[in-house]
């Protein structure tokens, strides 16, 4: 967990009670700009229990390996596509939201976490938002995926401005 989701997160109303993080810098410079419990760990290895109770989970996997001309995929070891399939098989929150680049759609990572939420019961959505059409001095596209435990569709309010549509139900 960044400071720049948690900020939005509060802005939409919500409590953020916990953010984890392996890089101990990393962590502690999240704590101090949150004041939230900034977990140092792999995400990978948590357990219920390790964090306090929550709903939702915000995830913002490396984008390094979906980035740039040389897309190694799961093939680079900074990727953190593994790592949050365990964490959602783990914890099963009712709604997980991940942050990635437009270049992770249709990888062979985007259709394993798809198909992988699929089959825990979720249901995804997605869609390729620009957050220079909400206010945020960042003119970069990011796709967001938002799943939410069950099978029912319930469509994502997905803010206005300018967005490209991607938003599909899976199977
Ligand atoms: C793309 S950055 C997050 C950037 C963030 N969205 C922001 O706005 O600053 C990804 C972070 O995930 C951390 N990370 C990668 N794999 C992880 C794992 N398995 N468990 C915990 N943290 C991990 C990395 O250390 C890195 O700080």
């Amino acid at each position: 967990m960044s400071a720049v989701p948690t900020i939005g997160l509060r802005t939409a109303g919500l409590e953020v009670v916990a953010g984890v993080e392996k890089d101990a810098e990393a962590a502690a410079l999240y704590g101090e700009m949150t004041g939230v419990e900034a977990v140092v760990a792999d995400v990978a290895d948590l357990r219920p229990g390790d964090l306090p109770p929550f709903e939702a989970v915000w995830a913002s996997p490396p984008c390094q390996p979906y980035s740039g001309r040389i897309r190694l995929g799961s093939a680079d070891p900074r990727d953190g596509i593994g790592a949050l399939l365990s964490f959602v098989e783990n914890f099963h929150p009712h709604i997980l939201i991940v942050e990635e680049v437009p270049g992770f759609r249709n990888t062979c990572e985007h259709g394993l976490l798809l198909q992988s939420l699929y089959a825990w019961g979720y249901t995804p959505q997605e869609r390729i938002v620009y957050a220079l059409a909400f206010g945020v001095p960042q003119k970069r596209p990011r796709l967001i995926i938002v799943a939410h435990r069950g099978r029912e569709w319930r469509p994502f309010p997905w803010p206005g401005g300018i967005t490209m549509e991607i938003a599909r139900r899976w199977g």
